[in-house]
């Protein structure tokens, strides 16, 4: 599958063909896997595009770049500008949204502190397991590649580097006709997805592990979790054992590309009933409604492209 061109990629600070962006062949990023990233949806409302919790990840994309030493020789305020722009140049009203900054050509020697350079590429990127899994849900397996330990690599920090990891896993779990590897951490408790964090129902009450458990701290994840206790219910934040999932009454997974998406499977055994649950269900609807603009009291995680029309809109 080649990738989808769109006319336009923001290069540090440049607006650049697609097909006349370069990267060179010494970078140092390239060598070692030393960049950070991002990736945001935006997404269309009855006003206009609107970027989802932006804030929220780009300061997740500097807090990443600063546990690597990266200097991002651009504010937050321009990158969310140029943002804004390269989605508005490609004509974009649904898509993803991928900042990067990498340490680029100086020298290979390791210890090297190197010039950072920044993309930023917008495409139309539809939920990586389409609509028939978002109702139905997906068969996932335990992946025999466990999560790193945070103290072997910052698993907070949203690195490229990282996705060795994650690769291995979702090609290991696709090549046994899984949709999606669930890692275990080092103890064989529950980390996340390849590229996802998990929610467990059990008895009502929604549960989810944290940073002790070596995963991604998503940005979908605290949604999912703000959204729960908006809805009234009980969020437990605690180590989840491989035991809990398999006992579970629901089971989600969440995460920017994903969404809000059920597991309806674990190697082979359903998840409560098997097919998506109540609660599961009702926490995904809201997210949709919220990301879509449908719900005023969550307005502010939302960051519009064009305010004028909000602002119209409202008064
Ligand atoms: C390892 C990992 N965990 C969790 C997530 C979910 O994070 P978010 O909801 O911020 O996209 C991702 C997605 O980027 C990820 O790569």
């Amino acid at each position: 599958m080649s990738f989808e061109k769109t006319k336009w990629i923001w290069q540090n600070g440049e607006f650049l063909p697609f097909a006349e962006t370069k990267i060179h062949a010494t970078a140092f990023g390239l060598h070692y896997g030393t960049g950070v990233f991002e990736g945001i949806r935006c997404y269309e409302t009855a006003n206009g595009p609107a970027i989802f919790r932006l804030k929220e990840h780009m300061d997740r994309f500097y807090a990443s770049a600063e546990v690597y030493n990266l200097k991002v020789p651009f504010t937050q305020a321009q990158l969310d500008d140029a943002i804004c722009e390269t989605i508005r140049r490609n004509e974009l009203k649904n898509c993803y949204i991928r900042p990067t900054a990498f340490f680029d050509s100086a020298s290979l020697g390791i210890r090297a502190i190197c010039p950072t350079s920044v993309n930023i590429l917008t495409w139309e990127w539809p939920n990586d397991f389409g609509a028939e899994k978002l109702t139905k849900g997906m068969r996932v397996t335990v992946s025999p590649y466990r999560k790193f330990h945070a103290s072997m690599i910052p698993t907070t920090a949203k690195a490229t580097g990282n996705y060795l990891n994650s690769i291995l896993a979702v090609r290991e779990a696709a090549a046994r006709g899984f949709d999606e590897a669930i890692l275990l951490d080092m103890h064989g408790n529950l980390a996340e997805g390849a590229v996802e964090n998990i929610f467990l129902i059990k008895n009502g009450k929604v549960i989810t592990n944290d940073q002790n458990s070596s995963i991604l701290l998503g940005i979908t994840r605290l949604s999912a979790i703000e959204i729960a206790r908006w809805l009234g219910y009980e969020v437990e934040i605690r180590t989840m054992t491989l035991d809990d999932l398999l006992t579970a009454d629901e089971a989600f997974l969440t995460g920017t590309a994903i969404e809000i998406t059920p597991v309806r499977e674990v190697d082979g055994k359903p998840v409560g009933s098997g097919t998506r649950g109540p609660i599961t269900e009702q926490i995904q609807q809201t997210f949709f409604d919220i990301v879509r603009g449908r719900k005023p009291e969550f307005e502010h995680w939302l960051y519009r492209l064009e305010p004028k029309a909000v602002a119209n809109a409202q008064s």
